[in-house]
């Protein structure tokens, strides 16, 4: 299986998942990393772990379409047939959505549907949640909406701040996301409606 990612920022998830498929670890092999940010902190991860990675502009395409038009075609041109987000800051449009059909991977700091969206810690925080924690999802055409394929719950503690809150959480993603990518890898999730069964 090849798998391309998606990241807009530091690409920690990336780094874990680069990791993993060193070890062989991942179930499929890192084809690609696309960002939209020519900044960002994932295109180093790539080139220390030797995985391609191209920056699309979107303020090089004169539609929203056709930026995605751009990143759909360099994924299939590397014949990715599993799309993770992994940080990655645009929604994407139902266009690209149905062109990947449950084949689009995203994590969120939070356990969905709670917390949706941006900031979902600092949304935990405000909202006095005592628990919080980490959604992988199969990505559908509304925003962090998609089947959840693993979740993991995280505390809230006395006197956590947005910071210490997302570290917390972020320890629990990096387990998360790659045990999750290997699952579809190797093909034991089944999708059935907002149901995700994983088989033995
Ligand atoms: C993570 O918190 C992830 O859940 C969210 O964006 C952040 C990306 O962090 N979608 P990183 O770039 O992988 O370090």
């Amino acid at each position: 299986m090849k798998i391309g990612v998606l990241a807009s920022g530091r690409g920690s998830n990336f780094k874990v998942m680069c990791e993993a498929a060193r070890r062989g670890d991942l179930g499929g092999e890192i084809a690609v990393l696309i960002s939209d940010q020519p900044g960002a902190g994932a295109h180093a991860i790539a080139r220390e772990f030797g995985v391609p990675s191209v920056t699309i502009l979107p303020g090089d395409h004169p539609t929203r379409e056709a930026h995605e038009d751009a990143v759909a075609a360099a994924l299939e041109a590397r014949g990715v047939g599993l799309i993770c987000l992994a940080g990655y800051m645009r929604l994407l449009s139902p266009a690209l959505v149905r062109r990947f059909p449950n084949r689009i991977l995203n994590i969120h700091p939070s356990l969905l549907p709670s917390f949706p969206g941006m900031h979902a810690q600092r949304q935990a925080l405000a909202h006095g949640a005592r628990v919080s924690g980490v959604t992988v999802h199969l990505v559908d055409e509304g925003c962090d909406t998609g089947p959840i394929v693993l979740q993991a719950a995280v505390p809230v503690e006395r006197g956590d701040t947005e910071e210490t809150l997302s570290a917390r959480i972020l320890a629990e993603e990096h387990r998360l996301y790659p045990a999750a990518v290997r699952l579809f890898c190797t093909g034991k999730l089944r999708v059935d409606g907002r149901r995700v069964e994983i088989l033995p």
